[in-house]
């Protein structure tokens, strides 16, 4: 029951929350976009040649060529928001540099003809195990965000991981897939704000709620901070652009897209953003959707989730977004899977670019990755063409990969084919 007292502090505390978003950015262009860029190029070294943009999704000749495209078309603080991590950008670096603790051992002679790269996960059919990381506010991108992601996605018949923080409604966004989408939950410590929200994914068809564990506060966003204005909580103003999105009012309007179904959160307020394995029990046992864990980066965790009756796990540091100097996913992927032991399946994401990097994780034992930012490169240079060039140029360099491994399907890539270096 919520007294008018708790109810004023749970609004305080939720508002202070919004008010540290990232989404309440200001573009405000300046020496830091530099070094934000010459950051992220050391993190994620660009393979296009200086300057030369390509003029559509076409060209495309990986995904880096959508992120040079996306670096030109937003505003620098919309970019900085899309591109950084927190603290000094090393779990960006790791993310990627992981990778490179891994060698192939590609098998010779396959008939490889009618190669195959379709699977399933937990009752979801896709045509390749890459998916759409959940990922808030896609409108920052591109006006039609999540709507233009779920044409992307029914297009290539791929799955998309829909976040709370949507800007589109999840009505809207299951009327352009055509098709069941995940919902990704993040919730205050607040029980009917949580069960109100698993109840509309319920309703509107959604078959997995898939509950971000990291979403605990904010790291420390140097660099993104930089792109905001003095006198925070609101950042300054400083065009007509950033107003109309960032103005006094945007409290309220962050807050309502913070259900992603047009309620006023306020009305529902926590004072607490931690949740706890009981807490999981409770979403588990009030929604027949399949739950997900996203955010789990021991093996620890990961027998807990087993226990606690969880039906997958998305192995994530959220892109390095909150905090750093974890351990890149690639390197604890080991570990989790072994703890796991083929009881639940088991998705990652993190720093995932290139087809070789989906392949090492599946060898590893994952079942899919998950992309955040390339597809949201994609989003923001081309809108849809842009979202369905990334995940046919991944799909292809996937399938290449496959035919060079010797791997027919999906269900015949295994740890034989993978060995630490
Ligand atoms: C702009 C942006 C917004 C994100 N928003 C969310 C979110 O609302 N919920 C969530 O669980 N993860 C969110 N993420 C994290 C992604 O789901 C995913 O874990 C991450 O992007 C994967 O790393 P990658 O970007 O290197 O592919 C976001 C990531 C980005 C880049």
């Amino acid at each position: 029951m919520l007294t008018r007292q708790s109810l004023r502090a749970s609004r305080r505390t939720l508002l202070q929350f919004l008010l540290s978003s990232p989404l309440l950015l200001a573009a405000r262009p300046g020496a830091a976009l530099e070094e934000l860029v010459e950051t992220i190029a050391r993190c994620e070294p660009d393979l296009s040649p200086a300057g030369e943009l390509i003029a559509s999704p076409a060209d495309a000749i990986n995904v880096f060529d959508f992120r040079a495209v996306a670096k030109q078309t937003l505003s620098p603080g919309h970019y900085a928001f899309l591109a950084t991590g927190v603290d000094h950008e090393r779990g960006l670096h790791a993310n990627r540099a992981g990778f490179g603790r891994f060698g192939l051992r590609p098998r010779r002679m396959v008939d490889v003809r009618g190669l195959d790269t379709a699977t399933e996960i937990l009752g979801t059919q896709v045509s390749c195990p890459i998916v759409l990381a959940p990922a808030g506010m896609q409108t920052t991108f591109h006006p039609e965000g999540e709507l233009a992601v779920a044409r992307a996605a029914k297009s290539t018949d791929q799955l998309q991981i829909l976040s709370t923080l949507s800007g589109k409604s999840l009505d809207q966004v299951l009327e352009a897939r055509g098709a069941p989408v995940w919902f990704m939950l993040v919730t205050p410590r607040l029980w009917p704000v949580t069960r109100f929200q698993i109840k509309k994914a319920e309703e509107a068809g959604c078959n997995v709620v898939v509950l971000t564990t990291d979403y605990v506060g904010f790291g420390s966003q140097d660099r993104l901070r930089r792109f905001r204005g003095p006198g925070d909580p609101f950042p300054s103003t400083e065009s007509r652009e950033c107003q109309s999105c960032h103005g006094p009012s945007t409290g309220g309007r962050i807050g309502r897209i913070l259900t992603a179904f047009g309620q006023d959160p306020l009305e529902f307020a926590s004072d607490a953003l931690t949740l706890d394995w009981d807490y999981v029990d409770r979403i588990r046992d009030a929604t027949s959707m399949k739950l997900v864990l996203k955010g789990i980066l021991t093996h620890e965790d990961a027998s807990i989730a087993v226990e606690r009756g969880v039906d997958g796990i998305i192995v994530s540091n959220h892109g390095a977004k909150q905090m750093d100097n974890s351990l890149s996913t690639i390197e604890v992927l080991p570990e989790i899977v072994h703890a796991v032991a083929g009881r639940i399946p088991v998705m990652i994401d993190s720093g995932f670019r290139r087809g070789t990097d989906v392949f090492t994780a599946l060898a590893l034992g994952a079942s899919a990755v998950c992309i955040g930012r390339p597809y949201l490169w994609g989003l923001a240079a081309f809108g849809e063409p842009g979202v369905e060039g990334v995940l046919r140029v991944l799909s292809r360099e996937f399938e290449t990969v496959m035919r060079h491994m010797g791997t027919r399907n999906v269900a015949s890539i295994s740890r034989d084919f993978v060995q630490p270096t």
